[in-house]
């Protein structure tokens, strides 16, 4: 069993399709939580956001989501390091499952980069309101104004957001390719709809820091 993961893992085609897979699930990760954060904007003074975060948090399931959600984006960063060291090493003719149409490539030069700024705003990210779990419960909107009231705080989640876009904008066309989807009509749909999903995602979580930047809701 482990050998047949090994070999599926080491191959090149079986990693970019574990990659779209892991990639695809994490898109999920983001509608979901995007979709939670909107109700910071209800301009109630935080009620429905402290309503939302205490509901998430006293839910059983929670510890083995979060498990689940932290080997995602491990395992997607470790494909990712995977792939791209790979690529480097290779020389451009073993470019040979990357198509014609050279968007590929530059895709491939572009995705790495994001990754990185992603993973450093995610970092960031997670000390603000993660491992500081006994204040952010305490007291969810506030801790949310309180942080992105800053503009240091707000610069760097609009920067990580940005690269999330950039990222985003990739990555379906991308994992479709990966997947091997190629329907002469429904192919280009689905990236045209993951394009507009990477402009909504983005668009949603930056008004975020945007908002309260200018101020949010007082309470
Ligand atoms: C401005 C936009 C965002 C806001 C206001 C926000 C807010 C939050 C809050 C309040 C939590 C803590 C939830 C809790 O512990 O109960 C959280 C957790 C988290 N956020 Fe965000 N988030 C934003 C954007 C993002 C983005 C863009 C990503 C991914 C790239 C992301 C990934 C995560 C992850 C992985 C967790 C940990 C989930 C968990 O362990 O339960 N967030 N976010």
């Amino acid at each position: 069993m482990l050998s047949w993961i090994e070999r599926f893992v080491s191959s090149s085609v079986g990693r970019k399709a574990l990659m779209a897979l892991t990639g695809l699930m994490l898109i999920g990760f983001l509608i979901a939580h995007l979709a939670g954060n909107l109700s910071l904007f209800a301009g109630d003074g935080g009620t429905a956001f402290d309503a939302y975060a205490h509901a998430i948090s006293s839910l059983p399931i929670l510890p083995i989501a979060e498990v689940a959600l932290a080997l995602l984006f491990l395992g997607h960063i470790y494909l990712a390091v995977k792939t791209t060291r790979e690529n480097r090493r290779a020389r451009p003719q073993g470019y040979s499952v990357t198509g014609t149409h050279g968007e590929k490539s530059f895709a491939s030069k572009t995705m790495f980069p994001t990754g990185v700024v992603i993973l450093a705003f995610l970092i960031k990210h997670l000390w603000d309101f993660r491992l500081q779990k006994e204040a952010f419960e305490e007291a969810p909107y506030a801790s949310v104004q309180q942080a992105l009231s800053d503009p240091l705080t707000a610069s760097v989640y609009m920067l990580g957001i940005l690269a999330l876009g950039i990222h985003l904008s990739h990555a379906f066309g991308s994992a479709l390719q990966s997947l091997g989807a190629n329907h002469p009509k429904y192919t280009p749909a689905l990236r045209a709809i993951g394009k507009v999903l990477a402009v909504a995602l983005t668009l949603g979580f930056i008004s975020i820091p945007i908002y309260f930047w200018l101020g949010g809701s007082s309470s």
